[in-house]
């Protein structure tokens, strides 16, 4: 149940997102042939894309995580906290870093920046919902979008709202 003050309005429905899920994969299998690579989500938004994912993924993975945290309290951004470091044995390997949704895309950059510094293979990254316009497209985008707070799918407003199976709008009254 939606709070008192908040309405939440259906953007993008499970099916949908289990279709574009599924095309996103297909391109990150086609991108990396036989490779394996190493996933590595960024904690807490995209735990549920990251299983939907790499359960279409065929190739050989080791899944990693890191935790950034922005959105403290609300919508609006904050200052950016490791909640867990990158792992430090990424040289060599590579890396797809997977987030749910690129705002600012500072998130995905901070993460970049600190995985690159360890020389990983090759440094890519997927994000389920791309905020337009785009400071900096990820390498694998699946639903572009433009302004609106969003929650669902792993997307939390307040820390809620992270298990509904679909992704809508929030419109505060
Ligand atoms: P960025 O650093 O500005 O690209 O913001 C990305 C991070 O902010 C994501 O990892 C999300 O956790 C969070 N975020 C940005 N926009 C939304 C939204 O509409 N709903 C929920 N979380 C969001
Ligand atoms: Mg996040």
């Amino acid at each position: 149940m939606p709070q008192a003050d908040v309405q939440l309005r259906p953007l993008f429905s499970p099916e949908r997102i289990q279709q574009r899920v599924a095309e996103l994969a297909a391109e990150v299998a086609d991108c990396y042939g036989g490779e394996p690579i190493v996933l590595l989500p960024i904690l807490s938004g995209s735990l549920i894309f990251v299983a939907d994912l790499v359960r279409k993924l065929p190739m050989d993975m080791v899944i990693e995580v890191c935790g950034l945290s922005s959105y403290r309290d609300g919508t609006s951004p904050g200052h950016l906290d490791w909640t867990l470091a990158p792992p430090k044995d990424l040289a060599g390997r590579h890396v797809l870093i997977v987030d749910d949704i690129l705002d600012s895309g500072a998130t995905v950059s901070r993460v970049r920046a600190a995985v690159g510094q360890q020389s990983p293979a090759s440094l890519r990254s997927c994000v389920l919902l791309v905020r337009e316009p785009v400071n900096e497209a990820p390498d694998f985008g699946g639903f572009h979008i433009g302004p609106g707070f969003v929650v669902g799918y792993g997307l939390d407003f307040r820390g809620r709202y992270r298990n509904l199976p679909g992704i809508s709008l929030l419109v505060e009254e």
